[in-house]
């Protein structure tokens, strides 16, 4: 019966996500357990470095990250965008313009990630590529604190659309209309080449491609 099959499904999920993918991953984790009451999950959240260890230590099942690893051997599959956008104050005197220069955004004072982010390093490629230097204000290793930060007036950042969780329609954030953004990237499901997933890891990873098809933001 299918209660039996379900009653097959158990043991522990350990899931490693990058900090963005925490905006996405937990809201879809209380269907899963609902589903399947037998398994216990481990959820690590972590940066894009972070989540290389862990990955090269082979500490986890599934790994959900934006840039998949060149130097490991791995198996990947994209499952929903990730675009990353220039957020700032809804009442920045930049809100309303259209296609804004890099080099104007580049005269606001910014707030960066931590080295280790991949966020970090997408925005800092894009300005490299321009030949453009910002002016970093402040260096934070949160995206929550980012977002306090931006609201309170001390810069401008770069993050992930999904860390706008729904209640951010009515947030003091606005996003810019900046050229060459958003910054198109994607989040992908990566385990190494080789590993025997186990039948609770090959549950979850089957309901995560298919959930977050409701979850696009494009
Ligand atoms: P981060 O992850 O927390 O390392 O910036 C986001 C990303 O790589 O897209």
């Amino acid at each position: 019966t299918v209660a039996d099959l379900k009653g097959l499904k158990q043991g522990q999920l350990r899931l490693a996500v990058i900090t963005t993918a925490k905006y996405f991953v937990p809201r879809l984790l209380g269907p899963f357990c609902q589903r399947y009451p037998g398994i216990d999950i481990s959820l690590q959240v972590t940066n894009h470095s972070g989540i290389l260890e862990r990955l090269t230590d082979n500490l986890d099942d599934l790994y959900v990250m934006s840039q998949v690893p060149e130097h490991l051997d791995v198996v990947f599959q994209p499952f929903l965008d990730n675009p990353l956008v220039v957020l700032a104050p809804a009442n920045h005197p930049l809100a309303n313009e259209k296609n804004i220069s890099l080099s104007r955004l580049a005269e606001e004072p910014f707030i960066m990630r931590e080295p280790g982010s991949g966020t970090r390093k997408a925005v800092q490629k894009l300005f490299a590529a321009h030949d453009i230097a910002v002016k970093v204000k402040l260096e934070l290793g949160s995206n929550e604190a980012i977002k306090q930060a931006i609201a309170g007036g001390l810069g401008l950042s770069v993050l992930s659309r999904h860390t706008l969780t729904p209640d951010g329609a009515t947030s003091e954030l606005t996003v810019l209309d900046v050229e060459d953004f958003p910054i198109h990237r994607n989040w992908y499901v990566v385990y190494p080449n080789g590993k025997q997933l186990s039948v609770v890891a090959r549950t979850y990873l089957e309901y995560l491609l298919d959930a977050a098809k409701q979850f696009s933001t494009s």
